[in-house]
């Protein structure tokens, strides 16, 4: 999909009418800036989105292989993708139900180009849905978040900002588009705070004030330490 079909899918989008569904529709500037990005990341393999409408139908012209996990909570965002003649149904996969639900038991199978988190909103389901997906965003491929004005939500892309796992690359409209670097995957079952660059300063503070033996161990195992082992550890502080 290039150039002049890109064009007329995105006027066939901007066309659509205001009630098409009721759920809040991506804007026709950040419909073009995911089609764009998407042009640039071509030839895709695999892209996913939580929440479905005017986006399905744009993933579903720009990729070989889209999967949708949504909802319809009587807003009609999935019937309406669906039912569309612009829709290319032999390349999406509807995963109907709640992401909360659905995205624990689902059985991933490969990397994703591009994924959007664009389902519910309220705390802390983008986050939840965010760790199901960060592990399979692939090197290069990009991380889509959307409304990061609604403060739960703009805190997480705070977060991502800060990490060493996403690059920026711009923000259009209320939605925000990271690239996944070459940064090592934070272990999904593991722990970690302490590596992440929303929690650095912090971390480092505490490791200034405390030194790295008062960093590493609890209070009531320094108190044991002797004055030697302290004197040594506070060399790395
Ligand atoms: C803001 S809309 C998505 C708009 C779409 N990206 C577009 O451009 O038209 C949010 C979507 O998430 C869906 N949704 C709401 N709660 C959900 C849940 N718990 N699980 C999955 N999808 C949910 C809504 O029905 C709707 O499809």
């Amino acid at each position: 999909m290039h150039g002049i079909e890109t064009r007329a899918i995105l006027e066939k989008l901007a066309a659509l009418p205001e009630d098409w569904h009721l759920a809040g529709m991506a804007s026709e500037r950040v419909l073009k800036a995911i089609a764009d990005e998407c042009v640039r990341l071509s030839p895709l393999v695999r892209t996913a989105e939580t929440g479905s409408g005017k986006t399905t139908l744009l993933f579903s012209s720009l990729s070989p292989r889209h999967t949708v996990f949504a909802l319809d909570t009587g807003n009609r965002s999935i019937s309406a993708a669906m039912e569309s003649s612009l829709l290319d149904p032999s390349v999406v996969e509807l995963v109907e139900g709640p992401t909360q639900k659905t995205l624990p038991s689902y059985s991933f199978d490969g990397e994703y180009d591009v994924v959007l988190i664009d389902g519910p909103h309220g705390y802390p389901f983008p986050d939840l849905e965010y760790f199901y997906f960060y592990p399979r965003v692939r090197k290069g491929g990009l991380l889509l978040v959307d409304d990061i004005h609604i403060p739960s939500i703009g805190r997480m892309y705070r977060i991502l900002k800060a990490c060493d796992m996403w690059r920026l690359i711009r923000t259009v409209d209320n939605m925000a588009f990271f690239e996944r670097t070459d940064a090592p995957l934070l272990d999904p079952y593991a722990d970690g705070w302490w590596l992440q660059g929303y929690n650095r300063r912090l971390y480092e503070r505490g490791l200034k004030r405390k030194g790295l033996l008062g960093a590493l161990t609890p209070k009531w195992l320094r108190r044991m330490f002797p004055a030697s082992v302290k004197r040594f550890f506070s060399r790395f502080a």
